[in-house]
């Protein structure tokens, strides 16, 4: 028994001397309106944790949260910047808006950092830095299946709508492009501001042109919010124009309080909570328990989720602390079973490769969600 005993101990003493901590930097916006896109990430990063024993590879797990209060890149370049040379992060993570993470591709660079992108979608943002590899979407990725499956379903008219920075400019590029070689017509394009948009007006321009259907990207949450409130007393949906959309429209985070003028609306997305796979119900099952105050996991999660799936890869193959350039290796080459079904990364431009999905908002057991109705598979960024 004591020499059980004596050996647990020498193991533990051997395993703490190596096992290093892996120290990760995440920036995004927690405070202020998009307060809950780096919430969501931090609590799908934290769900990989509770289901993989609370390490990678044996090495326990520190987060380094930091605010950038929304689309700021400034901020985001300065706490980045602290994190690589006061806190030495192993990995920078996070990025709600290609903005932060524009801002942050030459600390990375610089420092040789792995980051991890978890939202910010315009194509752009993989070609800023050796450094970054993505796990969540391009706008370009998610808006070409949308334009497919409409022209391809009876919608022959339609009129854009998107905010006016790169991934709403991504996003109405792909759409077009493909629309029109589908066959369809776009009649007219209008761009609102980023910040703060009064979409009155612009949804009344919409209704007066009298399209089959709207397709609209603005980024999830409060715009998507503010965009369906106007839609709603502007009486779109009486005239019979139908909205069709990226899945930020219906994100997750906030489905369930849109509810009722949401119901039936089409979205083109890669990840809904209501997933139909053994992953993805330990995914929402974790997530209960680290997303306090979040009703349930959003594509921002599942992108916090699966970043912690790849690092740990890192992790396991190059140890720590992380060699960036052995690391980028390992990036450029993941494969992973994810909550929202295949997804790998490409090794050319380090961007995400998955399945887009087709969804109507519907209600299951009295919530509202986004049910998978029609797939498009293995879909890379046609912003490349
Ligand atoms: C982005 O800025 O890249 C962004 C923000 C919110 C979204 C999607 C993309 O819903």
């Amino acid at each position: 028994m004591r020499r059980i005993l004596l050996a647990a101990a020498t193991l533990a003493i051997a395993g703490g001397a190596l096992a290093q901590d892996v120290k990760i930097g995440v920036v995004g916006p927690f405070s202020g309106v998009a307060a809950d896109y780096g919430k969501q990430m931090e609590a799908g990063m934290k769900a990989w944790l509770k289901l993989h024993g609370n390490a990678m590879a044996g090495h326990k797990v520190e987060i380094l949260v930091r605010d950038t209060g929304g689309p700021n890149g400034d901020v985001a370049k300065r706490l980045a910047q602290e994190l690589v040379s006061r806190d030495k992060v192993d990995f920078l993570a996070g990025f709600g808006f290609t903005p932060e993470a524009l801002a942050t591709a030459p600390v990375a660079t610089e420092a040789k950092t792995p980051m991890i992108v978890m939202n910010a979608a315009g194509s752009v943002v993989t070609t800023r830095s050796p450094y970054i590899a993505r796990f969540s979407m391009t706008l370009q990725q998610v808006s070409a299946p949308m334009a497919t499956w409409a022209a391809k379903n009876g919608i022959k008219k339609v009129y854009t709508l998107v905010a006016d920075y790169a991934p709403g400019i991504d996003s109405e590029t792909a759409f077009k492009k493909t629309f029109t070689e589908a066959g369809g017509t776009v009649v007219d394009s209008v761009r609102v501001p980023l910040r703060n948009p009064d979409f009155g007006p612009f949804v009344q321009r919409v209704k007066d042109s009298k399209p089959d259907a709207v397709f609209m990207f603005v980024p999830a949450g409060e715009q998507s919010i503010a965009f369906m409130k106007a839609f709603e007393e502007r009486g779109l949906a009486r005239d019979g124009i139908k909205v069709i959309a990226t899945g930020d429209l219906t994100d997750d985070d906030v489905l369930q309080t849109m509810g009722e003028p949401v119901l039936g609306v089409i979205t083109s997305h890669h990840y809904s909570a209501a997933h139909d796979s053994p992953e993805n119900k330990a995914f929402v099952a974790a997530f209960k328990e680290t997303g306090a105050g979040l009703s349930r996991p959003n594509f921002m999660g599942v992108a916090g989720y699966d970043g912690m799936a790849a690092m740990a890869e890192v992790v396991g193959k190059v140890g720590v602390p992380v060699d960036g350039d052995k690391a980028m290796e390992v990036l450029k080459h993941v494969k992973l079973t994810s909550p929202r079904g295949p997804i790998s990364i490409d090794p050319a431009t380090r961007d995400i490769v998955q399945t887009v999905y087709i969804r109507r908002v519907q209600k299951v057991g009295g919530d509202y969600y986004n049910v998978e109705f029609d797939k498009f598979l293995d879909v890379k960024d046609p912003g490349k």
